[in-house]
């Protein structure tokens, strides 16, 4: 855990894109043994939105971007680095920042991925304003992309009812007089739990081959169950410790920005928090988890409803494959 020093990072700007095509409980109900009522009971998911065949995670990184970019009223040229968080990249290299970066025409910015499972929204979001506070950086477009539908095995009930494809982004830059921050972040991994979920096929570990596809190894496969306990166990004591570390309660958070991956995990880890669920924001029964995008997304359409109040303090917190977690906070 740390607290960021140096030159103050804002949010100047949020976008959004996400895919008209929707599949809902019904629909999926028709593809595998499920129901409508157990994947609401279960994970408070009623619909997932999902890419056309063809559009890859850099064309919605693009247009979120480019979205962000827009509210934040930045030209692309003013753009020092372009970090896309995306665990469904189009392809291992190039990476999808680099597209972006090149479509948009921001033309002095580097750029690359972040791959961290679904925290690496939150990794990147910290990376983004760890290069603002030294002075390297001044603005910087953090984009969370997924279209994880390729990547899915639509037979398999226990994934194919969760993932959601879309984007969201931020622009950050240095911080004037009055605006908000970014306060601290905490960034962690269990590595050991590596094995919890994966994408194991088409590389080192398991070249492509003929057994690899016919074992299924070009899909995400996940042990749900123990995910669910590992998250349920660990996230709201690493969440309570961050917040004491940062020097304040949990109650003082005024806005919590959970990973969508489960609704009864964000509920139950609210509860143990003992945060009022007004305080939590929730859009997993629209878009499913959408994995490294999930905080960008929920953080755009909050921003959009206007409740927010200067002075307010935001968390966002995620977890997903490594097993990796974190958290940051900013004050609006
Ligand atoms: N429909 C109906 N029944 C199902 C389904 C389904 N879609 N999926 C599983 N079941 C069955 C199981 O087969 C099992 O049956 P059994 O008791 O006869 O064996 C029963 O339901 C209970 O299964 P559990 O796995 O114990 O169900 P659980 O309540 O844990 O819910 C779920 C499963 C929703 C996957 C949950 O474990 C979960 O959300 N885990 C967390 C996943 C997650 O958050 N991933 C995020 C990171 S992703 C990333 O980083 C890329």
């Amino acid at each position: 855990m740390g607290s960021f020093a140096g030159v103050p990072a804002s949010i100047m700007g949020t976008g959004l894109y996400i895919p008209e095509k929707m599949l809902t409980n019904e629909d999926i109900s028709k593809m595998v043994d499920t129901s409508d009522e157990w994947i609401r009971e279960r994970t408070g998911i009623q619909r997932r939105h999902l890419a056309e065949e063809g559009e890859l995670t850099s064309d919605g990184a693009e247009k979120a971007g480019r979205d962000a970019l827009q509210d934040a009223g930045i030209a692309p040229e003013d753009l020092d680095m372009v970090i896309v968080a995306t665990n469904s990249p189009d392809t291992i290299f190039p990476g999808v920042a680099p597209k972006v970066q090149g479509r948009l025409g921001a033309l002095r910015a580097g750029a690359f991925d972040v791959q961290s499972g679904c925290t690496g929204g939150v990794y990147a979001m910290a990376l983004a304003v760890s290069g603002i506070a030294s002075g390297l950086w001044r603005h910087v477009l953090v984009i969370g992309a997924e279209v994880l539908s390729p990547l899915i095995d639509w037979t398999d009930r226990n994934t194919c009812i969760l993932f959601g494809d879309g984007a969201g982004a931020m622009v950050i830059g240095a911080a004037k007089e009055g605006d908000g921050r970014f306060i601290s972040a905490d960034l962690r991994s269990d590595g050991t739990k590596h094995d919890q979920i994966v994408f194991p096929g088409g590389l080192v570990e398991n070249p492509a081959s003929a057994e690899t596809l016919e074992k299924g190894y070009h899909y995400v496969s996940m042990k749900g169950n123990e995910v669910f306990r590992f998250v349920n166990r660990i996230i709201p004591p690493f969440l309570r410790q961050f917040c004491l570390d940062s020097g304040m309660e949990p109650e003082a958070i005024d806005w919590w920005f959970f990973h969508q991956a489960n609704q009864r995990i964000i509920e139950r880890a609210a509860e143990r928090l003992g945060i009022q669920s007004e305080k939590v924001i929730i859009n997993i029964d629209e878009y499913g988890n959408t994995s490294a995008a999930s905080v960008f997304i929920a953080l755009h359409e909050f921003l959009g409803e206007g409740r927010m109040a200067k002075g307010d303090k935001l968390l966002f917190t995620a977890f997903g494959a490594g097993m990796t977690y974190g958290g940051i906070i900013y004050e609006a």
